[in-house]
């Protein structure tokens, strides 16, 4: 009786985690998208690094955080993928979904998180308005580009709906 009420209390848990992660996603590229596209146009017209950057930049940022913890909650202790992969990770490596899952999927997306920190750190750093705008591109350039691609659309064979309900 206690063993079930447990089993049904993650399985609530793991459906609420999953809709919020499926969903932060959308905030996160929309989020990026902004920030990138204005870092563009900020070196075109040769404008200043605005506050609206700033804000867009900061939503991009906990937004990500949000999905690091969310994912990691899911990763240890809710996703039966992950449980299965972490109780033998030999065999998980054999089966491309679970590899994708338990090793593709979090560690490129930690990696993407920990480069997008560490241009936010290094934006506020540079003296020059330039300089903020290129290192804006660089950093969340290459870490949307690396969420992009472990976003389960079926490029690494893994399919997830976009939109879940
Ligand atoms: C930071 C960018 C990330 C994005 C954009 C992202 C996106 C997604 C998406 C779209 C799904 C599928 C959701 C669905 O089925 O509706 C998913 C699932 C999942 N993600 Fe992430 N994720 C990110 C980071 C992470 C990290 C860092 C971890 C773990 C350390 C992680 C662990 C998981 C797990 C465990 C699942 C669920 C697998 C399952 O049980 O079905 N994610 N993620």
């Amino acid at each position: 009786m206690v063993y079930n009420t447990k089993q049904n209390l993650m399985g609530t848990l793991y459906s609420i985690t999953l809709f919020l992660h499926s969903w932060n996603r959308w905030l996160i590229l929309i989020a990026g998208i902004i920030v990138i596209a204005f870092a563009i146009k900020g070196i075109n017209k040769k404008s200043d690094y605005t506050d609206f950057q700033r804000k867009w930049s900061f939503i991009f940022l906990g937004s990500l955080h949000l999905q690091l913890l969310v994912g990691l909650a899911m990763y240890f202790f809710l996703s039966p993928l992950t449980m299965q992969a972490l109780g033998d990770f030999g065999a998980a490596m054999k089966d491309s979904v679970l590899r994708f899952w338990a090793v593709e999927h979090a560690f490129v997306n930690i990696v993407a998180v920990a480069l997008a920190q560490t241009g936010s750190i290094l934006v506020k750093r540079k003296k020059s308005q330039k300089g903020k705008h290129v290192s804006t591109i660089i950093w969340m350039g290459i870490a949307i580009v690396l969420i992009l691609a472990m976003i389960p659309m079926g490029m690494m064979g893994v399919e997830r709906p976009w939109f879940r309900f």
